[in-house]
């Protein structure tokens, strides 16, 4: 494919985005209304291929479910209602439906095969199959279970008191789901707060847990309720218009509906640390999964040093981050964040060579990367490989470049955020 000529030099960005749905809680809505008894309907459902996939993969376990635009209706028939797959589970690019997929295959007595697309197969799978191994799920994948595909036969499960090795929401998720099959009491101990919308969505469909800090204790054999959810608007996509606002000259941009959970707000402390311009209007912070509306404008910033806890309430938005960071005065360090390397792409990799190749001073180091600002970003040819996030963060480089960029692989930004280039142009035209 001819790689897609961006909009470069774009003198002020003015107007208002509605944010598309959250990509973890839309995913999450399918996956509880299909264990729940009864029916759920979700709105505002982001229509991105990875929950899509997820949608799809559901279907193959016998869980009827209608899709009219951005309104899914799931007619759960509880956990046991749930079908052997007669044909493979495709998770496309997807490591949020793979691993918690895995966690609530853990405990059905049939078996299923999990692929995905080429980036999955390198993604590292033994932190969900060895605790669900151990939980006594029968799991077998290329390299000792590391790699897709995965073969997994379920059945009666023995709970499990586990620490995670590493700060993944995923992994919770697909212990915490496994634990919902358990005989007995589950005790996960995460080494840093991670994003709880599993939680939140355990609640809201009619279930209990026990939380203490990083502890989270889940009792087995509980029996979900269908329930109606309203899916907020992703912060991990409104970040890449938080950034265009605060880095294109004349801008003010308003995000609406921007979900604003405290274990994903890392972004909104980052803004304020770094010295940018913008004012979040008042807000349900009580509410299911709260959320509200940002507005931004063109801001001096300046380096900063983002590390530890921060990292988890981040670690989506740190390939925008980096690029605030190029403007930005003084040096930015990102440290604690070697997890990049296990996302979509190695995200140290592909960040820093990008970046680099539009004339930033970035550089990698072995838990992430440190960047000199200010820089002029000039132009050239990059690529997404394939990773969405890389895709939206090199468009939004290029609304600064001077010269042209041309992004190779752009249709990865489907995965997460099927409208970007609508909404970045609606942006453009408004002035
Ligand atoms: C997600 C958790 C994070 C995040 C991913 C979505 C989730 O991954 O990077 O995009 O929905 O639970 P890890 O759990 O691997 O950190």
């Amino acid at each position: 494919m001819r790689p897609m000529l961006l909009k470069t030099n774009i003198p002020s960005l003015k107007g208002t985005i509605a944010i598309p749905g959250d990509k973890s809680i839309s995913h999450r809505s399918i996956m509880f209304g299909a264990i729940a008894k009864g029916e759920t309907t979700v709105t505002n459902f982001l229509l991105g291929e990875d929950c899509l996939s997820t949608i799809s993969c559901f279907r193959k376990l016998g869980v009827s479910i209608e899709q009219l635009e951005d309104k899914v209706i799931i007619y759960g028939n509880g956990i046991d209602g749930l079908k052997e797959p007669s044909d493979i589970l495709d998770v496309g690019n997807s490591g949020t439906t793979i691993r918690l997929l895995l966690g609530i295959l853990a405990g059905r007595p049939f078996h299923s095969v999990l692929i995905g697309d080429e980036s999955i197969g390198k993604r590292p799978m033994t932190r969900v199959t060895k605790p669900l191994q151990t939980m006594r799920a029968v799991i077998h994948g290329r390299k000792n279970g590391e790699f897709t595909p995965i073969s997994i036969t379920g059945g009666d499960l023995s709970p499990l008191e586990y620490v995670l090795p590493v700060a993944s929401a995923q992994v919770k998720s697909a212990i915490l789901f496994a634990g919902l099959q358990a005989n007995g009491t589950t005790t996960i101990i995460e080494p840093a707060k991670t994003r709880d919308h599993t939680e939140r969505m355990i609640q809201k469909f009619g279930g209990s847990f026990e939380v203490d800090g990083c502890t989270v204790k889940i009792k087995g054999g509980q029996v979900l309720t269908g329930t109606e959810i309203h899916v907020p608007g992703d912060i991990s996509s409104a970040a890449f218009f938080l950034a265009a606002g605060a880095i294109v000259p004349n801008s003010e941009i308003t995000l609406k509906n921007v979900g604003l959970n405290p274990t994903r707000t890392g972004i909104i402390d980052v803004l304020k640390e770094m010295g940018a311009d913008f004012t979040i209007l008042p807000y349900d912070k009580d509410a299911f999964e709260p959320s509200g509306d940002i507005i931004i404008k063109t801001s001096n910033l300046k380096g900063i040093t983002i590390e530890g806890e921060l990292i988890p309430r981040l670690i989506d938005e740190i390939p925008i981050i980096a690029l605030l960071a190029t403007q930005a005065e003084g040096e930015t360090i990102i440290k604690d964040a070697e997890e990049l390397k296990v996302k979509e792409t190695n995200r140290i990799d592909t960040v820093v060579g990008e970046l680099s190749k539009l004339g930033a001073n970035i550089k990698a180091t072995d838990d992430g990367m440190i960047i000199q600002g200010k820089s002029e970003l000039i132009g050239g040819t990059v690529s997404s490989y394939g990773d969405h996030r890389i895709g939206m963060m090199l468009s939004i480089a290029a609304a600064i470049c001077k010269d042209k960029v041309f992004l190779e692989n752009e249709e990865s930004i489907y995965i997460s955020y099927p409208d970007f280039f609508k909404h970045l142009q609606s942006l453009i035209k408004a002035d």
